[in-house]
C-alpha cells in the first residue's frame, strides 16, 4: 500500500488548481507525531510494510523545518520512500538528497508548457522545475513528473511527455484535476485525452515505466484499498484531492477496504454520474 503523509499545509506556491488552497496553512506534523504515524503503519496487520511506499508530501514537504530528520527516520523504517515536491527547493537541497539516492524517488509537479504551467503554478516556476529535473538527472536521483490534467492544460501532454523523456523521468504520474467542475474533464474528454496521450508515448517509444500509473488511466480508485492519506492535523483520508476524512491516523487500520472502487464512485462521481449509472469499470474500459 502507499501512505501519503502530508507533513504540513504550508507551501511556497499558490497554484490555482490546488485542493489545499483553503486549508489552514499553519498545520504541520511534529516529529513525534510523524514517528507515531510510521509506527501505526507498521502495526497494521494486513499490510506488508516492507512493500509499502511512503510519500512525503504537503503543502511543500521541503519547507518542513525538520524535513531531513523525517527523511532519515523514514529510511530507517521503510525501503520505498518518495518526496512529492513542486521542485522549487530542489536546487537548494540537492546535496542533502544525494545520500538517499539508492532508495529515494522524487516526484516533481509540472502542469504544462511554460505559459500554461506558469499561469497555474506561478511566474518563473517552469524554469525552476526544468532546472530541478536536470539536477536530479545529473545526480542520478530517480524522479518522475506529475501532471494534473484540467480543461486548461489538457493540450499540453506532448510538451510534458517530451520533458519526461528528455530528463529521463522514471514515469509520468497523470491524474485528473478534481475540484471546480467546469475545469474537470468529462468522460469523453478524458477518453480522448487518454487516447492521445498514449498514442504520443508510443510514438516516442517510451517504455511502459514512463506510462500513466494512475486512477484516471485505470479508472480504479486507490483510496482506502491501495493507500491512505495522513493530513498535517492528524486526520486520515483516502485521497488528499477530495479529502474524504474518516477519522484519526491512530485508527487507520479500520478504514482499509478490501476492494478498490471505480473512480465513478469517488472523485469523478459528480462529473461522470451518467456513467456511474452504468457503473462498471468494464463499461468504461
Ligand atoms: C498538493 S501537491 C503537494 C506537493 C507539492 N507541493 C507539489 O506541488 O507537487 C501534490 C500533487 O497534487 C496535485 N493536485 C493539487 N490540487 C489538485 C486537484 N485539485 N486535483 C488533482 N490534483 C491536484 C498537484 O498537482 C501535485 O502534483
Amino acid at each position: 500500500m502507499w501512505f501519503h503523509i502530508r507533513l504540513l499545509e504550508k507551501c511556497n506556491l499558490s497554484c490555482s488548481s490546488c485542493y489545499a488552497s483553503d486549508h489552514n496553512r499553519s498545520q504541520m506534523l511534529s516529529f513525534p507525531e510523524f514517528k507515531d504515524v510510521l509506527e501505526t503503519i507498521k502495526q497494521i496487520q494486513k499490510v506488508d510494510h516492507k512493500m509499502s511506499v511512503i510519500y512525503l508530501s504537503g503543502g511543500e514537504p521541503l519547507l518542513h523545518p525538520q524535513f531531513f530528520d523525517f527523511l532519515e527516520y523514514c529510511f530507517a523504517q521503510f525501503d520505498r520512500v518518495s518526496i512529492l515536491t513542486n521542485g522549487i527547493l530542489v536546487k537548494k537541497y540537492i546535496n542533502d538528497l544525494i545520500p538517499y539516492k539508492e532508495k529515494l524517488c522524487v516526484q516533481i509537479s509540472l502542469d504544462g508548457d511554460e505559459d500554461t504551467n506558469d499561469v497555474i503554478r506561478g511566474n518563473g516556476v517552469y524554469k525552476k522545475v526544468l532546472e530541478a529535473l536536470h539536477l536530479l538527472q545529473d545526480n542520478n536521483l530517480k524522479h518522475w513528473v506529475s501532471y494534473t490534467v484540467s480543461q486548461f492544460n489538457k493540450h499540453c501532454y506532448k510538451s510534458i511527455i517530451d520533458i519526461a523523456k528528455e530528463t529521463n523521468s522514471f514515469f509520468n504520474n497523470v491524474t485528473p484535476y478534481i475540484g471546480n467542475v467546469d475545469q474537470m474533464l468529462d468522460y469523453y474528454e478524458w477518453k480522448e485525452f487518454k487516447y492521445n496521450y498514449e498514442k504520443y508515448t508510443r510514438k516516442l517509444n517510451i517504455e511502459s515505466a514512463h506510462g500513466p500509473n494512475c486512477c484516471g488511466f485505470s479508472y480504479n480508485c486507490g483510496a482506502f484499498s491501495g493507500g491512505l492519506t495522513v493530513n498535517p492535523d492528524g486526520s486520515v483520508a483516502g485521497c488528499a484531492r477530495i479529502n474524504d476524512v474518516m477519522g484519526h491516523y491512530k485508527d487507520m487500520a479500520k478504514f482499509i477496504l478490501q476492494k478498490s472502487r471505480s473512480i465513478t464512485e469517488t472523485c469523478m462521481k459528480e462529473k461522470w454520474q451518467d456513467f456511474s449509472y452504468f457503473n462498471t469499470i468494464r463499461y468504461l474500459e
